[in-house]
């Protein structure tokens, strides 16, 4: 085992640096249960769920947040990779908006480093919403009840696109999910998790899954090398952090991502190619810790996986309120 381990060296230091912590009432494991959200500002998250769903931050007017992080389905499009304005092919796999405060930077390589500063990328970009923040903006204040709303939770005539950014990322910071069959049993329901899930727990732990995925969110806390042992190849061109940092020894690291809900995120890693768990999960044993699990292995560690499905954001769907004759008409072809 500690043989196998050797290439990790380095990530393994970094990520048991990490989650030193992680004492709690199921004693030491590397796995926390994640907290529930406190909406600080309930007006604000109110605004920004408006926001999240509205089609008319994008040029078509018909391309939401919701639409590629949809979340009656786990915050994502259950694509290989999304579709943007015009039906255009997008570059990589779009993660889950669920739980996605817990990461240490937004998107696979980290390039945005708070939900607000991500928030205003896909408005802007040609390739998904391709509108551009002034239309954004002069599209809701010809809106009079999204004016009167901007100036009653800001306290200010000010509607720009960081009014507009702050409102989003409030609402994503609610979209949290608690109370998974594994979290109730971090906290001491014994009966929560039956054989094979606990089984698949302890291979999940004892083949060093944990060095990387780990704390709350089970992931989302570090970049790592995607292919440690065995080198992976890619259908997408994405380099990873490298794009970031220039550096080169971060050429194909990634964000680790969350395996919150994992269930209901497929297709699996930044170019979305691994359709099921079952081949995510053997992809990483042989790739990054150059261990072939058998079936029967497999299958607990997918049983395992199924129960960090939390329980989903509670949403009522939001009533937009109308365009005006002076709002900039939408633009679909
Ligand atoms: C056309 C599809 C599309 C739309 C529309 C879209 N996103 Fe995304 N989103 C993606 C993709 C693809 C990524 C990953 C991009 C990358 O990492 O380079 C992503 C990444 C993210 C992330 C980072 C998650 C993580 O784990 O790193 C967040 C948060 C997010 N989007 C929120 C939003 C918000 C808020 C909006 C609306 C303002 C939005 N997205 C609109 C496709 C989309
Ligand atoms: C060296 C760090 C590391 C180890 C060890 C590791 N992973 Fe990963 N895991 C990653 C990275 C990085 C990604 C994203 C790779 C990509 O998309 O290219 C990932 C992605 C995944 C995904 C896909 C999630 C998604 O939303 O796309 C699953 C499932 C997963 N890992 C499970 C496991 C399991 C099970 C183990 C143990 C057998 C394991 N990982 C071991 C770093 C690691």
């Amino acid at each position: 085992m500690k043989d196998i381990l050797k290439p990790l060296a380095v990530a393994l230091a970094l990520a048991f640096a990490g989650s030193a912590q992680a004492a709690g009432p199921a004693g030491n494991e590397p796995i926390q249960p994640i907290k529930a959200a406190k909406a600080s500002d309930p007006a604000l998250v109110e605004l920004g769920k408006k926001l999240f769903f509205e089609p008319r931050l994008s040029r078509s007017g018909f391309i939401s947040c919701n639409s590629c992080h949809n979340l009656s389905m786990g915050g994502t499009d259950n694509l290989k990779s999304s579709i943007g304005h015009n039906w255009q092919k997008g570059p990589i796999n779009a993660p889950t908006v669920l739980n996605a405060s817990f990461n240490v930077a937004q998107f696979w390589d980290g390039r945005a480093n708070t939900l607000k500063d991500q928030a205003g990328g896909p408005i802007a970009n040609p390739g998904e919403m391709a509108f551009t923040h002034e239309l954004a903006v002069e599209v809701l204040s010809s809106i009079p009840a999204y004016k009167a709303e901007f100036r009653q939770v800001f306290k200010s005539e000010r509607l720009t696109i960081e009014e507009v950014t702050k409102a989003i990322a409030a609402f994503e910071e609610t979209l949290v999910t608690p109370n998974s069959r594994f979290d109730q049993w971090l906290l001491g329901k014994k009966d929560a998790l039956n054989k094979d899930e606990l089984a698949g727990y302890q291979l999940f732990k004892t083949s060093g899954c944990t060095a990387c995925h780990n704390g709350p969110a089970v992931g989302g806390n570090s970049f790592q090398k995607m292919g440690v042992v065995a080198p992976y190849k890619a259908s997408s061109p994405a380099e990873g952090r490298v794009a970031v940092t220039g550096k080169d020894a971060d050429r194909f690291s990634f964000k680790v991502p969350t395996l919150r809900n994992v269930e209901l995120t497929y297709p699996y890693f930044h170019d979305g190619e691994a359709a099921t768990l079952t081949q995510a999960v053997d992809t990483m044993g042989r790739l990054q810790l150059g261990r072939t699990f058998s079936s029967t292995e497999n299958a607990q560690i997918v049983s395992f996986l199924k129960t960090l499905t939390g329980e989903q954001p509670k949403l009522t769907l939001p009533i937009l309120p109308p365009s005006t004759d002076a709002t900039p008409r939408p633009q679909p072809f």
